[in-house]
């Protein structure tokens, strides 16, 4: 350890300060971790928590203000300086290598060597025997190119726990896990604590504050709002975070549904779906719900034609919308924001404008011309209605924070005003407020006619914005519940009830 003057195991920035062009991320920020503790950081979309962690963790340089580990001055030269000093981070953009096998990754840039040689076997042996001591469900020979969100980032952790860590920092580590999974995380948090391992967390759940912290710092704006112990009330962080209270959650519906519009008549794929027959009429939310697994993604990604099925079909105003077929379920009013909106939904190095004009593009060429005054016009209208942090719509969509990209895969495919607009795991990574306005829109567009399906693994939230919820697990619809009866209880009892009850996702 290097501890200087009496203060090992402590991690501190006081008046870090950090720009980006256009932008203050970070506006002299104190922050600190002890050995032995979570301190939690919390905040809205684009309030500074990545960048300042990436501060920690080396990738970004402060341009005002001080880090000191153990009490001594510290200068990251890069991520790499961090490392040496026991700073493991899980970011919020994973990180890993499409074309190599899960152990691959977790070795990645320190594999283990025999004879001066790689020595992949033991590479597999340790990374299986970390998967199994951590619990996280993962095949470690499986490429990483072929998994899905949840299983990336449990590669993600199980590559930040392979090293010697002292610090340990987390960019929203449980947006994608089943609930089982955010358990058997937090047991591994507690014994990192125990064992003297200072972490950081971040989660827009705020449920998870209490759970699995000592103390939250609040950011708004780049700045430091507050720090509170970590049982505060949820009332008052909200405040914090948003500057006012947040009255509702749920917007009130009045739902005012209209004639049957889409029909899914025994959709099955081998292996994924087993005859799902549901239908959805005008005006309406159905929302989707299950366990990790269950095959609601697989569900939703067929009906959109993203993936083929080999028995019923999809049909919309009674025309059947062709399979396997993207560009035919657009043309026909169909919508998906996919659940991985990182990698399918987005173009990083395009700009805000580009990215939310994607969808529609060939709406607006005419002769092979792109109408940019209508496009920026539209882009303008999305950025304020969905309050997407960002201050020119030039900017490349990588520098948005987390969140607000996110925004921006929701915004490009709502100016396309679909028939039906099926939204997987809309609200994940957004914060609180953000939440809201998501809800307030799925509102705006029933009232006007559009079908909303939404896939939600958040069981309040699948009960405050559907009107009918449908369960599924493996594979198959377990049942249907009204607005009015459906409990969170009642969702549960029907997704574990023929699946595998261990891994439920509440
Ligand atoms: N590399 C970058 N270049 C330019 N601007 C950036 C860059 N990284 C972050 N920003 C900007 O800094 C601000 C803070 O972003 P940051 O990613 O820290 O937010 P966050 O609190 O992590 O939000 P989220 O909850 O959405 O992840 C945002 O306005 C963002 O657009
Ligand atoms: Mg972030």
């Amino acid at each position: 350890m290097t501890a200087t003057n009496g203060q090992p195991g402590h991690f501190e920035l006081s008046g870090v300060s950090k720009a980006f062009p256009g932008v203050r991320a970070l506006e002299s920020v104190d922050f600190d971790v002890r050995a032995g503790e979570v301190h939690v950081l919390l905040g809205e979309n684009g309030a500074g928590k990545s960048t300042l962690i990436k501060i920690m963790g080396g990738v970004h340089r402060p341009d005002d203000g001080s880090v000191r580990v153990d009490g001594a001055p510290v200068r990251f030269g890069g991520p790499s300086d961090a490392e040496r000093l026991g700073v493991s981070t899980i970011h919020q953009e994973m990180a890993l290598v499409p074309g190599l096998s899960v152990a691959e990754n977790i070795h990645l840039g320190r594999p283990p060597r025999r004879f001066g040689l790689i020595d992949r076997a033991r590479m597999r042996a340790d990374a299986a025997e970390l998967v199994e001591r951590t619990g996280l469900d993962l095949d470690v020979d499986a490429t990483v190119g072929e998994l899905g969100v949840a299983q990336r980032q449990r590669v993600e952790i199980a590559k930040a726990l392979s090293v010697d860590t002292r610090f340990l920092i987390m960019d929203e580590p449980t947006a994608v896990l089943s609930r089982s999974e955010v358990t058997t995380l937090f047991g591994i948090v507690a014994d990192l604590t125990r064992r003297g391992v200072g972490v950081v967390f971040i989660s827009h759940l705020l449920g998870e504050v209490a759970e699995v912290g000592d103390r939250v710092t609040v950011l708004r704006d780049g700045a430091k709002v507050g720090e509170l112990a970590a049982d505060a009330d949820t009332e008052e962080l909200v405040r914090l975070m948003v500057g006012r209270p947040l009255e509702q959650q749920y917007p009130a519906r009045d739902a005012d549904i209209g004639e049957q519009r889409l029909e899914v008549r025994g959709l099955s794929r081998s292996g994924a779906l087993d005859d799902v027959t549901f239908t959805a009429r005008a005006g309406e939310v159905v929302g989707v719900g299950g366990l990790v697994g269950a095959g609601r993604t697989e569900l939703v990604r067929a009906i959109f034609g993203a993936d083929r099925y080999d028995g019923g079909g999809v049909w919309l105003d009674g025309a059947r919308v062709p399979p396997g077929d993207v560009a035919a379920a657009r043309a026909s009013g169909l919508a998906l924001v996919p659940e991985d909106r990182a990698g399918q939904g987005l173009v990083l190095g395009a700009s805000v404008e580009e990215n939310l004009g994607l969808a529609t593009l060939s709406d607006r060429t005419r002769a092979g011309l792109v109408d940019l005054a209508d496009q920026r016009a539209s882009a303008e209208r999305t950025v304020r209605s969905l309050r997407i942090r960002v201050d020119d719509l030039a900017r490349p969509a990588l520098t948005l924070s987390g969140g607000n990209q996110q925004k921006i895969v929701i915004g490009k495919w709502l100016l396309t005003r679909p028939k039906v607009l099926i939204l997987d795991e809309p609200t994940r990574g957004i914060d609180v407020g953000a939440k809201a306005e998501i809800y307030e829109l799925i509102n705006e567009l029933t009232a006007g006619g559009t079908t909303v399906i939404v896939v939600s693994s958040d069981l309040p939230e699948l009960l405050g914005v559907s009107d009918r919820v449908l369960v599924m697990a493996d594979g198959r619809l377990r049942g249907e519940l009204s607005r009015a009866e459906a409990t969170q209880e009642d969702v549960m009892a029907l997704a574990v009830a023929h699946g595998n009850g261990a891994d439920d996702d509440a």
